[in-house]
C-alpha cells in the first residue's frame, strides 16, 4: 500500500473548540499519526514576524517566505518546532502558542500563496498506519478523500473558558472578555477569507464539545469511524 492511501481523519473547527486535545488523544488511541496543522500556520506567522513589521503587505510576507524550512517533532506535550536562521536552527515551541502568534497565524493564513506553499508539508506527515489532522481546511482542501470528516465547534464563551485556562497554566494572563473578542476577530477572519475559509461540510460529522468531555468526544469520534 503506498502512502497516499493512509486513511485520514480529519478534524476542522473554529479556534479553541478543543480539536488539539481531541486530535491528539484520538491519535494515541488509533495508533495514528499526528498534523497539528495550526502549528504549521504558526510556524509560518513567527517565520513572517521575523523579518517583517507589518503583515499587511501580502507581497512582502510571500517573499519572507523565502528558505522558511520548519522542523516538526511529536512529542507527549503537543509538537515541537524548529525554525533556521542563517542555517541556525532554533526551537521556537513556546512562542508558537502566544495570542501575538495567533493573530499572525490567521493573518498569514489568508494569503492564497501561503497557504498553498505549506500544502506538500502538511500532506507529507500523512503516513501508514493512518493520520488525525486538524486545522481549518483538512477536510475540504488538503486531505479531500478523508475517511472520516469531523467538524468540532463549541460556544464562543467555552472557548475562551478553555483559552484562559491554557494561557493561565503557561504563565500568559488575558481577560475573558478580551479573549471573546480575539475568538470573535480570527473566527471571523478565518471564516469569511476567500481561500480555504473555515466551513462545515455537508457530509462532515458536526460535534459541540460545550459541556461534553474529552473522552466523550474522542468515543463518539472513535464509534462513528468504526461504522464507516
Ligand atoms: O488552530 P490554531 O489556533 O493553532 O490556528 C492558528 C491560525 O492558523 C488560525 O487562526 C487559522 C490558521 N489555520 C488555517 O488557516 N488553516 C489551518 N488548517 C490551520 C490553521
Amino acid at each position: 500500500m503506498s502512502s497516499s492511501a493512509a486513511p485520514v481523519i480529519a478534524i476542522d473547527g473554529p479556534s479553541g473548540a478543543g480539536k488539539g486535545t481531541i486530535a491528539a488523544l484520538l491519535a494515541e488511541r488509533l495508533g495514528w499519526h499526528l498534523l497539528d496543522s495550526g502549528a504549521v500556520y504558526r510556524a509560518a506567522a513567527l517565520h513572517a514576524l521575523d523579518s517583517l513589521a507589518d503583515l499587511s503587505d501580502d507581497a512582502a510576507v510571500v517573499a519572507a517566505f523565502e528558505g522558511f524550512a520548519p522542523r516538526f517533532e511529536a512529542s507527549a506535550e503537543g509538537v515541537r518546532v524548529w525554525l533556521t536562521d542563517a542555517a541556525e536552527e532554533r526551537e521556537v515551541t513556546a512562542q508558537l502558542r502566544t495570542e501575538r502568534t495567533a493573530d499572525a497565524a490567521s493573518r498569514v493564513a489568508a494569503i492564497p500563496h501561503v497557504r498553498a506553499s505549506l500544502l506538500d508539508a502538511q500532506r507529507s506527515f500523512r503516513v501508514l498506519p493512518g493520520l488525525v489532522a486538524d486545522g481549518r481546511d483538512m477536510g475540504s482542501v488538503v486531505f479531500p478523500d478523508a475517511v472520516l470528516k469531523v467538524f468540532l465547534t463549541a460556544s464562543v464563551e467555552e472557548r475562551a473558558r478553555r483559552r484562559a485556562k491554557q494561557l493561565k497554566e503557561k504563565g500568559n494572563s488575558t481577560t475573558l472578555a478580551a479573549l471573546v473578542k480575539e475568538l470573535e476577530l480570527r473566527d471571523e477572519r478565518d471564516a469569511n477569507r476567500r481561500h480555504a475559509p473555515l466551513v462545515q461540510l455537508p457530509e462532515a460529522l458536526r460535534i459541540d464539545s460545550s459541556g461534553l468531555g474529552v473522552d466523550e468526544v474522542v468515543q463518539r469520534i472513535i464509534d462513528v469511524h468504526e461504522r464507516c
